[in-house]
């Protein structure tokens, strides 16, 4: 079997989760290829709802295996805080289930501090979740981070953590005028953490390898969304990994001929946390009823730093070019019953500049300003759309919405979010 994508195709915050947990419980193996603990995956099941930050989604399963891939960045304070509240919630973390791979990297309090204090030294802020994610990955780019295999040998993992803490302080405090970290007691928690979490640190390169020489399915987790992506999304308005299909492709180690569906979430509309350009964007009355009270666990508010989302009507510029580079083959609407009771409904079809219209970004996602969003404007529909179970139980006009995305797109749609439980997914062929 080859292995299957899921990304998010917008700004993140797609549903990518609970759309993996629809269809998690057949793999053999689910793999987190990116980021670390700035995302957060929520999925509610059997009553409970559970938010995971670092850990793959399939562990809401009893079958898949969980593995955090290489193109991770890892806070293993975070990692233990995570199984801990899932073995509150009856869910088993045990190293049988969880495999960390060797080369994923080690993220620190060092890599927060940093990153809290070059964000507030910023003069464009680019709002970051603040967990440390950039300076992680610039010391892995310096080929002097500390990868999980440390974990082997947790003593020489405390003596690597201590000298990174020492000359992060020399930055901290020359550079941003901060205080210095403790490097004894941060070294200490780290032979605590190298003790615990050494266990899981496994060949996930042959893991992977093997399961999909068996026939096994493979499914691939990206976190954040495609227009985040350090290469092709808003720069710098941006994440600091990789979080399309090139990043699953280095962030398990897996060859592109192994690749299978590339599943792209696309939300029914657009949100985007923290800084940059949003042409969509609707600050007003549109806006707050997108985003919700947060009074419902499905308001647009942030999982990992509780931030409200900034919201507008749909861009279908910026989804043709996330499928176009990322070559998703199938799209999966999540909240299309958010937009029940809107009417007309708005979609981006293209940007307007320099005296004509574009339909896709060729010069890329980082040069947005200087384009109006051109929109078209389709009927909406009234009532809950909640109960639907089928593609024909929906009013005509949210179908047509669907249709509309698949027919701008050429990407056919394979399932419809319309509610936060399992069952309200309805299948769309
Ligand atoms: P960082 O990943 O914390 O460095 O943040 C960089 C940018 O990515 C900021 O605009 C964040 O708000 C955004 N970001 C990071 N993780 C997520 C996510 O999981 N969902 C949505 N936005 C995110």
């Amino acid at each position: 079997m080859p292995m299957h994508v899921i990304l998010g195709a917008q700004w993140g915050d797609e549903g990518k989760g609970r759309i993996l947990d629809a269809i998690a419980s057949e793999a053999a193996i689910v793999a987190r290829y990116s980021g670390g603990d700035n995302a957060g995956h929520t999925v509610t099941a059997d009553g409970k709802i559970f938010r995971l930050h670092l850990i793959p989604s399939g562990i809401v399963h009893p079958r898949p295996v969980c593995v955090l891939g290489s193109g991770m960045v890892i806070n293993p304070q975070r990692l233990l805080a995570e199984m801990e509240q899932l073995r509150s919630q009856g869910v088993a973390c045990d190293p049988e289930r969880i495999k960390i791979s060797p080369a994923a990297h080690l993220l620190t309090p060092m890599h927060i501090a940093l990153d809290k204090a070059e964000e507030a030294s910023r003069a464009k802020r680019i709002g970051t979740t603040g967990c440390g994610i950039g300076p992680a990955y610039a010391e892995k780019s310096y080929r002097r981070g500390i990868r999980a295999e440390a974990m082997a040998q947790p003593e020489e993992c405390a003596d690597k953590i201590k000298a990174h803490i020492l000359r992060g302080n020399e930055m901290l405090e020359k550079l941003y005028g901060c205080p210095p970290l403790s490097a004894d007691a941060i070294a200490a928690e780290f032979y605590r953490y190298a003790q615990i979490l050494g266990p899981y640190v496994a060949d996930t390169l042959w893991l992977v390898d093997e399961a999909l020489r068996n026939g096994k399915t493979v499914l691939a987790e990206g976190a954040q969304g495609a227009l985040l992506d350090l290469d092709q999304g808003t720069y710098p308005f941006v994440t600091s990994s990789s979080t399309g299909v090139a990043g699953a492709l280095g962030g398990l180690g897996v060859g592109a001929r192994s690749l299978g569906r590339i599943i792209g979430v696309v939300k029914a509309f657009q949100t985007r946390v923290g800084e940059g350009p949003f042409p969509t964007e609707e600050t007003g009355d549109i806006g707050n009823r997108l985003r919700g009270d947060g009074s419902l666990p499905w308001d647009e508010f942030g999982t990992t730093t509780h931030r409200p989302r900034r919201c507008g009507w749909l861009d279908l510029v910026l989804l043709r070019y996330s499928t176009r580079l990322n070559g998703i083959t199938e799209f999966v609407v999540t909240k299309l019953d958010i937009l029940s009771g809107l009417n007309p409904i708005r979609v981006c079809n293209a940007y307007r500049g320099s005296g004509r219209d574009y339909r896709d970004l060729p010069m890329g996602a980082s040069r947005l300003d200087g384009f109006e969003a051109v929109y078209e404007d389709l009927p909406g529909w009234e009532g809950d759309i909640r109960q639907a179970r089928t593609r024909k139980e929906l009013p005509g006009a949210a179908r047509k919405y669907v249709e509309k995305i698949e027919r701008e797109t050429d990407v056919p749609v394979s399932l419809v979010s319309v509610g936060s439980n399992r069952e309200e997914i309805i299948p769309w062929n």
